[in-house]
This record gives C-alpha cells, sequence and structure tokens, in this order.
C-alpha cells in the first residue's frame, strides 16, 4: 500500500470587498465577497460570500451582516476567521481525505497589523495546512500583474481595492517604498451617494452608486472623434430628498466624473508622494517603466490615462485587475526560496 500525497497550493486574496482563492492548475476556484453573516441567537454563521451580502441592509436585527475587513484592517476578527473557514472549505470541496498537503499564501491589505497576520497564519493552519505564507496585496498583486518583482530596476504598482489603495515601488524581492491610503472603491461609492445628494436632492443608496460607478463612473469624460464629450447615461433610482418619494433620474458619466473628482486626485497624489519616497535611481526607473494599476478600482475607466497625464509616466491596467492579488499569492508557490524573501520582505 503506497502513499501518495497531494500537494495543493492555494493562494487566497483576503480583501476587503471580495476574497478570492486560486489553487494551482484551476485557477480562481472562488470569488465572493468578504461579507459574513451571524444569526445572534444561534451564535454561529449563518451565510458568507454572494448570500451574506445579499442580506446587507436587509436583515432582521437578530443578524448581523458584516464585512470583517474594513479600511484595510480586520474589524471584526471572529467574523473575519469563520469567513476565511467558509471559504477555505467551499474552495476544497473534493478534498480527499488528509492525505492531502496544502500549502497556502495568503494576500492581506497591508493595514493589516503582524499580530493579525499571525491570527490569519493560525486560522489557516488550523484548516489543515502545513505551511502558510503571509503576503502583503501589493507584492502579491505585482506578481500575479506578471511584474519582475526580482528586478534591479524598479516596478510599480497601485491596488486599488474596495477599503484601501496600496501603492508600490518594488524591486529586488522587496517593497522600497510605499503608501496604504485609507482610500479606495469604498469611498468613490460614498462620494457618488454626496454628489448625487448635493447635485440632484436624490438619496440613493450605496448598491445603486457602485453599479453607476462601474457603468459609467470616470476618471474624465471621453472625447468622441469631433472632439466632443461622448457622454453616456444610465438611470439611478433613489428617494427625491424633497418629496420623500421614490424617483428615478438619467445620470451622465459627465456627473459621475464630477462626483469621483477629488477621488480621483487622491490616488494621484497618493501615487505622486509614493515616487517621492523611492531612491532617486530608482524613481528614474520607475518613470521609464511606469506603472500598473490593479484591484477593481484600478478599473475605473480612464483614471490610467489620468495618472498618465498628471505623472508623465506611462500607466496601464492589468489584464487580470480584479484576479491579480489572487493570482500572485498562488503563483508565489512556485518558488519557495523568493516567496520566503517576500513574505519576510513585510515593511513595518
Ligand atoms: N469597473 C469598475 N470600475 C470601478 N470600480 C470598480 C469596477 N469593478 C469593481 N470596482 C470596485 O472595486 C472595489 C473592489 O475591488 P477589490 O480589488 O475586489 O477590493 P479588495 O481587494 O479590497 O477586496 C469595489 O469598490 C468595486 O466597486
Ligand atoms: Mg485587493
Amino acid at each position: 500500500m503506497g502513499f501518495s500525497f497531494i500537494t495543493k497550493d492555494m493562494g487566497i486574496d483576503l480583501g476587503t470587498a471580495n476574497t478570492l482563492v486560486y489553487i494551482k492548475d484551476k485557477g480562481i476556484v472562488l470569488n465572493e465577497p468578504s461579507v459574513a453573516a451571524r444569526d445572534n441567537y444561534l451564535k454561529r454563521i449563518i451565510a458568507t460570500g454572494q448570500k451574506a451580502k445579499d442580506m446587507l441592509g436587509k436583515a432582521p436585527s437578530s443578524i448581523s451582516v458584516v464585512r470583517p475587513l474594513q479600511e484595510g484592517v480586520i474589524s471584526d476578527f471572529d467574523m473575519a476567521a469563520a469567513m476565511l473557514e467558509s471559504f477555505i472549505n467551499r474552495a476544497l470541496e473534493n478534498r480527499g481525505g488528509s492525505k492531502m498537503r496544502l500549502r497556502v499564501v495568503v494576500g492581506v491589505p497591508s493595514g493589516v497589523t503582524e499580530v493579525e497576520k499571525r491570527a490569519v497564519e493560525d486560522v489557516v493552519r488550523n484548516m489543515g495546512a502545513r505551511e502558510v505564507y503571509i503576503l502583503e496585496e501589493p507584492m502579491a498583486a505585482a506578481i500575479g500583474a506578471g511584474l519582475d518583482v526580482d528586478e534591479a530596476e524598479g516596478c510599480m504598482i497601485c491596488d486599488i481595492g474596495g477599503g484601501t489603495t496600496d501603492i508600490a515601488i518594488i524591486a529586488l524581492g522587496g517593497i522600497v517604498a510605499s503608501t496604504s491610503i485609507r482610500y479606495a472603491g469604498d469611498k468613490f461609492n460614498e462620494a457618488v451617494v454626496a454628489y448625487m445628494r448635493k447635485t440632484y436632492g436624490l438619496l440613493i443608496g450605496e448598491k445603486t452608486a457602485e453599479e453607476l460607478k462601474k457603468g459609467i463612473g470616470c476618471a474624465f469624460v471621453d472625447l468622441n472623434e469631433l472632439g466632443y464629450e461622448d457622454i453616456k447615461t444610465m438611470p439611478a433610482r433613489g428617494r427625491d430628498l424633497a418629496s420623500g418619494l421614490p424617483k428615478t433620474i438619467d445620470v451622465t458619466s459627465k456627473d459621475m466624473y464630477l462626483a469621483l473628482e477629488e477621488s480621483v486626485e487622491t490616488i494621484v497624489d497618493g501615487v505622486k508622494s509614493t515616487i517621492e519616497k523611492a531612491p532617486p535611481e530608482i524613481a528614474a526607473d520607475i518613470a521609464i517603466h511606469g506603472m500598473v494599476l490593479s484591484g477593481g478600482g484600478g478599473m475605473l475607466h480612464n483614471l490610467d490615462a489620468l495618472i498618465e497625464m498628471r505623472t508623465g509616466m506611462k500607466v496601464t491596467v492589468a489584464e487580470n485587475a480584479f484576479e491579480a492579488v489572487a493570482m500572485g499569492t498562488g503563483m508565489s508557490l512556485g518558488n519557495l526560496e523568493k516567496l520566503k524573501r517576500y513574505a519576510s520582505n513585510r515593511k513595518r
């Protein structure tokens, strides 16, 4: 009777808005909102992921629906742990007994403290993982986006998630300069809500704001061949503040540009200040090689072009912007030597 251990390499992007699980040779096997719902009477988790997100804003008081990672920190550790456990279980559906050797890399927002990182590590270890590595999001994003993080010439990544924007300049497998700002997709949504209220006296929900942002949001309005603004529109339903009644209005991409203008400049400032923190030689490399955008927020229409105009450097959106962190965590398992260095090169 022979033993054959199957080694399963798993990468987890534990994001503030979405959690993705990547398994080597399979790709992304799970992609769920980072939301968990608990029944406060039964004192147990009743739903995680999309099912829990659907309960947001609708659950009775006996049920708590939370996003356990907020603004880049773990705000509710028990819920975060339970959620992570449930996702790993789902991703491992056909576990095949205990003969599996599980190796996991978890990408966490860079605002997460060392203590929290260790706690995440424990959760994953308790799930049966023999080896666990914690990578900070920007490093994982850079690897996943296909940047060569080991080169002496620096590379630059800007990952815009739900809770945080993580900007990093990486060289020789380590982070040389970085900025983490608690300003990302969630704040973009809030800006849209505020704009609609101020401009149209219309109160819209966060979900509607997010749909508008994804649908017609932009860092600036496109121009057509004749040089005129190419305006797109999308209906938005909310409550008219004056009458208190439901109302639908057509929102334009110009509205979205105005709503998001300040948010976008906040990101631009973060990019500039990160470059300022880098040693001059590396800053010069970056000016030539440019920067890559990742994360859901990195997909905002024309954001790449705007940062390019503001900084003068080439900016591209990663082809797999949304999956970059998950893929980077999974891919990093391909070279354990390097991975150990990336994981130990955590910035403080
Ligand atoms: N096409 C898009 N344009 C602008 N923002 C987007 C788009 N798609 C997703 N987002 C935003 O990206 C954010 C989530 O990105 P994600 O990388 O999953 O975050 P996290 O890593 O924090 O979990 C959300 O705020 C979402 O609204
Ligand atoms: Mg992320």
